[in-house]
Parts: C-alpha cells; sequence; structure tokens
C-alpha cells in the first residue's frame, strides 16, 4: 500500500494547523475520512434521502436498498453467518450497553460472575457495574501485566461454573497491546460462558473473524475505521438475538401493538433480530457512508493496513527510545504482539502539556487517561500522551514528530 497515493483520498489532510501541515496522529480517538465517505454522505440527502422500512415509495425503497446492503456487506467482513446478526447502534458504547441491559437484565442473577479485564475501555466495565448493582451479580477483575499485556494465567483461573460471560477488548485503547480472543473464548465456552469482544481498536486495523475466533457479540465504531460518528455495530450470534429481550421500545422493533376488545390490555411481539434493536429511525446515512468505509479498507486489504501501522509502531518507538532522553514509552517491548498505538510520557510535563505542544507543530496526538484509567494505575501513571497511526500516515511524519519531542525535552 502507497500511503502517499492514500493521502490524496483524505481532503483534511491538506490543511495547515498553526501554520504547520497537519500530521494526524489521533486515530485511536477517530479517523479522518476519505473522499469516498464524504461523497456517500452527499450522494445519499441530495440523491435518496427517506425513511427505511416504513414506505413504498422510490425514496423510501432506495434508501432500505443501500441500508441494507450496508449490512450484507459487514456481515461478510467480518464473516459473520448471517446479515441478521449484525445489529446497527450508535458505536462500540451502546453495543456493549445493548447486551448488558438487554442479555445481562435477562440472564444474570445474584451468585453469577461476569469477568472483565483490567486494561477495558471504561465502555467494558460500566455497564456492567450499573447493572450488577440493579441484578446483585458480580464482576470480576482479571489482571494485567506491569507492560499491559493480559494475565491469561490470572484471566483463566477467574472462570468458575457460576461465570456467565467473559468481556474483553481485542486490541487496547491505550497501549495496542493484541489480546488472544480465540483463546479466552474457547476457555469461556468450556465454562458454558459467553464471549463478549470490544473490537473498537481491532476491526479498523486488522482482519477480524468472528466464526473462526467463535466470540458470541463483538463490538466496533464506524468512525473508527473511515465511516461517520455516530454508527457502529453489534454483532451477536443469531441463536442468542433470538432469546435476547429489546434493548430500546418503538418503532421498527415491533411486529405487532394490539389492544384487547376492551383496550385495558395491549399485545405487543418483537420483530425478528436484527430490528428488534434498531427502535426508531437509524443512522441510515451513517450507515451507508460506512460501506464507503469498509470498501475503501478491503481494497487495500487489511493484512495490509495491520504491516503498515506495524512498521511506523517499530519506527517510531524504536527512534522515541533512541533520539529521546525524556521519553518514556509504555507497553510490552514485544512489538509483534502490538497495533499502531504509542502511549508514552515525556518527563516533567503533563501529558496535555506535551498535547499541546505537539498541537503548535501542527501535530495531534491524545493526552489523559483515554477512558482507562484501571490501565493507567497498573502503569502508575494520572495520564498518558498517546500517539495512534492509520493507513495516511508516513515515516516523514514520524521524523517530524520525533524533532518536536526534542524540541519538547528541553523545555
Ligand atoms: N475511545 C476513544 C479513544 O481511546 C475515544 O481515544
Amino acid at each position: 500500500m502507497d500511503p502517499y497515493r492514500i493521502r490524496e483520498d483524505f481532503p483534511i489532510l491538506k490543511r495547515k494547523i498553526n501554520g504547520n501541515p497537519l500530521i494526524y496522529f489521533d486515530n485511536a480517538a477517530t479517523t479522518q475520512k476519505p473522499r469516498q465517505v464524504i461523497e456517500a454522505i452527499r450522494d445519499f440527502y441530495e440523491n435518496h434521502n427517506g425513511n427505511v422500512h416504513r414506505a413504498v415509495h422510490t425514496l423510501s425503497l432506495e434508501a432500505t436498498e443501500l441500508y441494507e446492503k450496508t449490512r450484507e456487506n459487514i456481515a461478510r467482513f467480518i464473516n459473520a453467518k448471517n446479515s441478521a446478526e449484525i445489529i446497527f447502534v450508535r458505536g462500540t458504547t451502546e453495543a456493549i450497553n445493548l447486551v448488558a441491559y438487554s442479555w445481562g437484565m435477562s440472564n444474570l442473577e445474584k451468585g453469577d460472575e461476569v469477568l472483565v479485564s483490567l486494561m477495558e475501555h471504561h465502555s467494558n466495565i460500566v455497564p456492567w457495574d450499573i447493572v450488577s448493582k440493579i441484578k446483585g451479580f458480580t464482576v470480576k477483575y482479571a489482571k494485567v501485566h506491569d507492560d499491559g499485556t493480559l494475565d491469561y494465567a490470572d484471566f483463566e483461573s477467574k472462570f468458575t461454573s457460576k461465570t456467565k460471560i467473559a468481556c474483553l477488548s481485542h486490541v487496547s485503547n491505550v497501549s495496542g497491546v493484541v489480546n488472544d480472543i480465540k483463546r479466552i473464548a474457547k476457555v469461556a465456552h468450556e465454562h458454558g460462558a459467553l464471549m463478549l469482544v470490544d473490537g473498537a481498536q481491532s476491526v479498523p486495523h486488522m482482519k477480524v473473524d468472528v466464526r473462526e475466533a467463535d466470540i458470541d457479540f463483538l463490538a466496533f465504531s464506524g468512525h473508527k475505521m473511515l465511516g461517520p460518528t455516530g454508527i457502529g455495530v453489534l454483532y451477536g450470534k443469531k441463536d442468542l438475538l433470538e432469546k435476547m429481550n429489546p434493548f430500546q421500545g418503538g418503532g421498527e422493533m415491533i411486529k405487532e401493538v394490539a389492544f384487547s376488545q376492551d383496550k385495558e390490555r395491549c399485545y405487543i411481539s418483537w420483530n425478528d433480530p436484527p430490528w428488534k434493536f434498531e427502535a426508531g429511525t437509524p443512522n441510515i446515512c451513517g450507515g451507508i457512508a460506512l460501506n464507503e468505509a469498509v470498501k475503501y479498507l478491503e481494497q487495500i486489504g487489511m493484512d495490509e493496513v495491520l504491516k503498515h501501522e506495524r512498521m511506523l509502531t517499530e519506527y517510531a518507538v524504536e527512534k522515541m527510545q533512541t533520539c529521546c532522553n525524556k521519553v518514556a514509552v509504555y507497553g510490552p517491548s514485544e512489538l509483534t504482539s502490538k497495533c499502531g498505538i504509542i502511549p508514552f510520557t515525556v518527563d516533567g510535563l503533563s501529558s496535555h502539556d506535551v498535547a499541546l505542544f505537539c498541537d503548535n507543530y501542527g501535530i495531534m496526538i491524545r493526552s489523559g487517561f483515554h477512558c482507562a484509567q484501571p490501565l493507567h494505575q497498573v502503569f502508575k501513571l494520572q495520564s498518558s500522551a498517546r500517539a495512534s497511526f492509520y493507513i495516511y500516515n508516513t515515516r516523514e511524519e514520524v521524523d517530524r514528530f520525533i524533532e518536536v519531542l526534542k524540541e519538547i525535552e528541553q523545555l
């Protein structure tokens, strides 16, 4: 793949920030959008705007066809068996909340256990904690080693006959560590538990195959993979989705709402999955634009995407460690187990100061605790600066970043 050719598709990368060429290294937060995605949004509103599944007129039929085609393509992208297993949501957070409420409320009781890891984003911790306070089950936390890698022995030893679901991020949004989800899914199933994977930082960067990994739920966001904000996906195995209650009530998610003769009772039956979980008018345009994003990534090839990011990560970490004196990089030294995310600190400076200084030079990085405070506790940090790469980043941008880091060290 040629990042210089790819850059031509991203209008925003031509911007200057504070007089400097924009260097966008905050891709774990959200990625930039190629003109194919921007064009799909414009085309939808200029030519096809109508509501889905609700009318027989041409615009509604066109919108429905485009929207449902996205569902089929996403199913193929993650190798789901059936497009009914693809539920459109706002993003990863909503997808995990959907499982915690829809599945958790009717399947978890006092005495049951939910297993999560300490490297999770808050969105894979807080929903389980909220529902546990209602239903009385226990949430158990699997340990993480000092270098940010998962303590598999601890995770596996925490499964008991009471464990009902294991929840794990595929890739950490702080360290870029890649977890062996297939291994944990196997152990979960041996204990009769389900496996939920937070794929927010993996689906945009590598081939994820839900059937090969044999996972029960997968959550991911469109905006971290070239698509717009406000659209994401929950994959769930069909037999599970069929047995689950809806998440929200409203139009679209019902088969029938009928009153008794005396108008005293209301009878409601649910629609089939995936629509059972899509109450109200969905983000139609977002879904259609996400389809373009997926096509764009498929054209490059997910193996190429991962290879490029790993090359940049290796190059950047090596330079940060050899050319800088006050920069500390966190995460495992074994870079093959990582994606393109580098957490770091500069001795004597807060992460926000580092990010502001980078911004002066047109370099966008994230600072703070990245919605993952438990992992920062493992690293014994209040916060960190984070550089994260994608398909349009180059070695020259990394070189410029290193020059700026060297200037920061003089502060
Ligand atoms: N979860 C996103 C991040 O890690 C916003 O930056």
